[in-house]
């Protein structure tokens, strides 16, 4: 019972270029789930494009998000989890960490558009954990790129080997429908944006019923997919479910999110493929997620919209075993028992109070500050999860204090915000001057804001011009010390106390690399 419990888990995530079509798409499998009844019903993280500089605007959309931070619902024999992550680019860190705590990912990509630079971004991530990935090109229902061109494209730009699970019979104003190559099924296409639709079925019309898929498709396309099915099956190895597990391959489908078309075929073979919660590596041990004593760690903090209530919501992912309300775990960081009267599971689009959830399920924690990013909680052991990396933020700014009177509260809300992972802080170690490192300008916008309402602190920003926060590795002590030494007013301190080198051109850090050959630069913070 407690095994099959998690292994009918599917905990992922849906990534996109933002208008790639992921909140649609989110919705349609809501709609699959029953978990929704109405398309349009799926708010999502999504920061519209006209608000980037409403910062007002941000915070009531933000308001959304902690219920559709997680979407679980059931579907068919499977507990589905899907876990949000913010459309906007400057949130991108968020993104990241939310990737950590899934099993596999669904990449949507515009079938006009091909591969953009945030899927390319956060597919570095998925490439890094070997998280199995699908890919799901949308908008077939529009023009755009020859599909051979886009698995070209798919493969080399997201540096991952390819291969088609269905294929579509034309593209735009001529699109005719999807061949299932998985199940060897015809699925005609009937646009239609409200409700779910079965597409009709033929089941070898490659063959025996090829006469049937000339009628339906015309002789014209129905030769068409022929010879592209015998290139396919030239071209490309048959589809190694292994393959896909290890992250070394990609299964793609063609459809229409906003015409529901191919969302189904998509889930019933992602459901069937897509892996159950996976080992999680932590500095002492492997946890297997059937063991049953239970073991989480704290992806993501959500805090209060409401600044006279600093509460918060601790994500937590349950790596292994079972969690249940009213019971004592164990905070690793700070060595305390801690038990949780109101956790809540986050099934559709509520948030509700659970008694129990088990490994690939995530629980919102309430809390008033016992938790940071990266925390593990455990029934006594003592563990420390690995995989939540510090990347390099692409945006610098020296951090001052704006008003003498309130240099605690600046202190504390800076502090605070940092273990919340709204963004990172660096020490320059020559100086103590306070670095924030950010994905994008909104970044400082939202600290800038936050440290006035809830603190009531004022901040002021200071340029600094750097190009990339440097984690080092090496075997040889002495050519590190001799390293900082040399370049003493560029060594910072991240939030851990680890030593960090904030290089402030490509060129300096290329010196670097060729002076310093024992030391290796990362830009994340695990290697
Ligand atoms: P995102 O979360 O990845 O940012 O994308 P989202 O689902 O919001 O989709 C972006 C736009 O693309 C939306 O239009 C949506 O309706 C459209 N779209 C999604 N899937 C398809 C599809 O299969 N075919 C076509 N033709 N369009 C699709 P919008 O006008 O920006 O927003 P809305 O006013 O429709 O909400």
């Amino acid at each position: 019972m407690f095994d099959s419990e998690i292994g009918r888990r599917r905990t992922f995530a849906i990534i996109s270029h933002p208008d790639a079509g992921k909140t649609t798409l989110t919705e349609k499998l809501l709609l699959y789930g029953g978990a929704i009844h109405v398309a349009g019903a799926v708010k999502s993280n999504k920061i519209k494009k006209t608000a980037t500089s409403d910062w007002m605007e941000i915070e009531k959309q933000r308001g959304i998000s902690v219920a559709t931070s997680v979407m679980g619902f059931e579907y068919r024999d499977y507990k589905i989890n899907i876990l949000d992550t913010p459309g906007h680019q400057d949130f991108a860190e968020d993104t990241f960490r939310t990737l950590t705590a899934v099993d596999s990912v669904i990449i949507v990509i515009d079938a006009a558009k091909g591969v953009e630079t945030q899927t390319r971004r956060l597919m570095e991530v998925c490439r890094m954990r070997k998280t199995p990935v699908m890919v799901f090109v949308n908008k077939m229902d529009r023009e755009g790129k020859d599909p051979f061109d886009l698995l070209d494209e798919i493969e080399q730009e997201l540096k991952i080997s390819v291969r088609p699970l269905s294929w579509p019979i034309n593209i735009g104003a001529k699109f005719k429908g999807v061949y299932n190559i998985y199940r060897q099924t015809l699925d005609l296409y009937t646009p239609n944006k409200q409700t779910i639709s079965e597409s009709f079925k033929l089941t070898d019309p490659l063959n025996t019923e090829f006469d049937v898929l000339q009628q339906y498709v015309g002789e014209q396309d129905a030769d068409k997919l022929r010879q592209d099915l015998e290139l396919i099956n030239g071209v490309y190895a048959d589809f190694d479910v292994n393959d896909y597990l290890k992250g070394d391959l990609a299964p793609v489908f063609f459809g229409s999110a906003l015409n529901t078309f191919g969302v189904k075929e998509l889930l019933d073979c992602f459901v069937e493929i897509a892996p159950s919660p996976r080992p999680v590596e932590s500095l002492e041990r492997k946890v297997v997620p059937t063991e049953p004593a239970f073991t989480g760690f704290v992806f993501k903090i959500h805090a209060n919209m409401d600044p006279n209530h600093r509460s918060c919501i601790a994500f937590v992912k349950i790596c292994s075993g079972k969690f249940e309300r009213n019971v004592y775990y164990h905070h690793v960081r700070l060595g305390k028992d801690m038990r949780f009267s109101a956790p809540t599971a986050f099934m559709a689009q509520k948030k509700e109070t659970v008694d129990e959830a088990y490994a690939g399920d995530i629980v919102g924690l309430p809390d008033t500050g016992n938790f940071k990013i990266g925390d593990t909680l455990t029934a006594g052991e003592i563990l420390h999860f690995k995989g939540l990396p510090s990347f390099s933020p692409e945006m610098f700014k020296y951090i001052e204090n704006a008003d003498p009177m309130k240099q605690k509260q600046l202190e504390k809300g800076i502090h605070q915000l940092m273990d919340e992972g709204v963004a990172q802080l660096f020490v320059n170690q020559a100086t103590g001057r306070k670095i924030i490192g950010t994905v994008g300008q909104l970044q400082f916008e939202v600290i800038q804001y936050r440290l006035e309402h809830e603190y009531q602190a004022k901040c002021r920003w200071e340029p600094i011009s750097l190009y990339k926060a440097c984690w080092m590795e090496t075997d040889d002590e002495r050519e590190l010390d001799n390293f900082k030494k040399r370049k003493a007013q560029y060594m910072a301190y991240d939030k851990e106390g680890r030593d960090v080198f904030l290089a402030d051109s490509q060129y300096v850090l290329n010196m670097a690399q060729q002076d310093f050959q024992h030391i290796k630069f990362h830009f994340t913070s695990e290697f």
